[in-house]
C-alpha cells in the first residue's frame, strides 16, 4: 500500500466541496491504488455544517480515506499538506464580475498562504479556485514565503473543459476529439479560448469549422460568460463542473501529458509570451508527471495577441488593485 498523500481543501462544506471531497476520497484524483488523508478547513460559523459533511464521507466507507480532519484552524488544517486546494470564499452573484469579489475575498489567501508555508510539506502545491482566482492565487503565492512559486497554481480548466464541449457540439464530434485547447490569461469574462491552435481529431479547428464569425464572437464570449449563464440558470454558481475541473486539473499536473497536447492552468509567468513576469496567467501547460512546462512556440496571430494582451492587462490591474496584499 502506497503512504497516503494528505490533501487540505478550504471551503469543504461549501457547494464545491460537497461535491468534490467525495472525487478525491474514490480515487479519481489520485488514482485507484492511492490512499487519501483530508484535512478540511472552514470558518467558524460553517463548522456545523462540516461536521454533516464527514458524518457523509464516513457513511461513504471509501477504501482510499485514511484519515478525515475537520478543522477551523489553519495550522492544523494544512498541517503535512502535500496539496492545498483553496475554494474557501465568497462566489459572485447574478450581475457581479468575479473581480468585484476581491476586496471581500483577497484578504483570506494571506494567511493561508502564511499558513502553507509555515506547516505544509516543503513540496506542497497550492491550486486556487476561489475567485477571482488568478490574482487570490497571487496573494497566496507572495505571502507563502519559501514556497517556490511553481508550486502555485489557479484553476482556468473549468474554461477549458467548456470550450472543449462547445467545439465539440459545433464540429458533431464527441469532446475527447478536441485537444490543444489552451484558455489564456484571466478566469473571467476575458480570459480567450484559443480556437485558433486547438485541433479535432488532429486537424486545426479552423479546418473543421469553417464558420469563422462563430469562432470569433459566439463561441468565445460563451465561454467568457459561462460561469454568469450558470448563476442566472441555477442561482447559484457551478459546482459540480468545478469540482470537476479541480480533479482533472490536479490529474494533468500529476500524470504525463498526452504527446502533443497541453492543458490550461494559471501559473506564475516566466514572461513566455510576453506575459508579465510574477503575473499568475493561464497559457498552454505540458507536465512529465512530476514537473510542469509552458509550451513555448504557440504561434499568436494578430487576433489571438490581441485577446491574450486585453486579458493579461486585467491581470495587471488586479494586482495593482491588491497591491496592500502583497509584502514587498
Ligand atoms: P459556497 O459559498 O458554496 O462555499 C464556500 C465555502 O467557503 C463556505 O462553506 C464558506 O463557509 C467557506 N469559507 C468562506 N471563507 C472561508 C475562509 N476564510 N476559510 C475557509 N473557508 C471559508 O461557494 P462555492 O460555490 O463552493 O464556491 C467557492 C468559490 O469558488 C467561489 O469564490 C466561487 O466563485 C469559486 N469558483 C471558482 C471556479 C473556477 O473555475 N475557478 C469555479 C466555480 C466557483
Ligand atoms: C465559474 O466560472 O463558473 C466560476 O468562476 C463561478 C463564477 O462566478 O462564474
Amino acid at each position: 500500500m502506497k503512504a497516503p498523500i494528505t490533501v487540505s481543501v478550504t471551503g469543504a462544506a461549501g457547494q464545491i466541496g460537497y461535491a468534490l471531497l467525495t472525487r478525491i476520497a474514490s480515487g479519481s484524483m489520485f488514482g485507484p491504488d492511492q490512499p487519501v488523508n483530508l484535512r478540511l478547513i472552514e470558518i467558524e460559523p460553517a463548522m456545523g455544517a462540516l461536521e454533516g459533511t464527514v458524518m457523509e464521507m464516513d457513511d461513504c466507507a471509501f477504501p482510499l480515506l485514511n484519515e478525515i480532519v475537520p478543522t477551523c484552524d489553519l495550522a492544523e488544517g494544512f498541517r503535512g499538506s502535500d496539496w492545498a486546494l483553496l475554494v474557501g470564499s465568497v462566489p459572485r452573484k447574478a450581475g457581479m464580475e468575479r473581480a468585484d469579489l476581491l476586496g471581500i475575498n483577497g484578504k483570506i489567501f494571506t494567511g493561508q498562504g502564511q499558513a502553507i508555508a509555515a506547516n505544509a510539506a516543503p513540496g506542497v502545491r497550492t491550486l486556487v479556485v476561489g475567485n477571482p482566482c488568478n490574482t487570490n492565487c497571487l496573494i497566496a503565492m507572495n505571502n507563502a514565503a519559501g514556497i517556490p512559486n511553481d508550486q502555485f497554481f489557479a484553476m482556468t480548466r473549468l474554461d477549458e473543459n467548456r470550450a472543449k464541449s462547445q467545439l465539440a457540439a459545433k464540429a458533431g464530434v464527441h469532446n475527447s476529439a478536441v485537444s490543444n485547447l489552451c484558455i489564456w490569461g484571466n478566469h473571467s469574462a476575458t480570459q480567450y479560448p484559443d480556437f485558433t491552435n486547438a485541433r479535432i481529431d488532429g486537424k486545426l479547428v479552423t479546418d473543421v469549422i469553417s464558420d469563422r464569425a462563430w469562432l470569433e464572437g459566439e463561441f468565445i464570449s460563451t465561454v467568457q460568460q459561462r460561469g454568469a449563464a450558470i448563476i442566472k440558470a441555477r442561482g447559484q454558481s457551478s459546482a459540480a463542473s468545478a469540482a470537476n475541473g479541480v480533479v482533472d486539473t490536479v490529474r494533468s499536473l500529476t500524470t504525463p501529458t498526452p504527446e502533443g497536447d497541453w492543458t490550461s492552468v494559471a501559473v506564475c509567468s516566466d514572461g513566455s509570451y510576453g506575459i508579465p513576469e510574477g503575473l499568475i496567467a493561464s497559457m498552454p501547460i505540458r507536465s512529465d508527471g512530476q514537473k510542469w512546462s509552458v509550451v513555448q512556440g504557440v504561434e499568436l496571430d494578430a487576433f489571438s495577441r490581441a485577446k491574450v494582451d486585453a486579458s493579461v492587462a486585467e491581470l495587471s490591474e488586479e494586482r495593482e488593485a491588491v497591491k496592500d496584499l502583497i509584502p514587498s
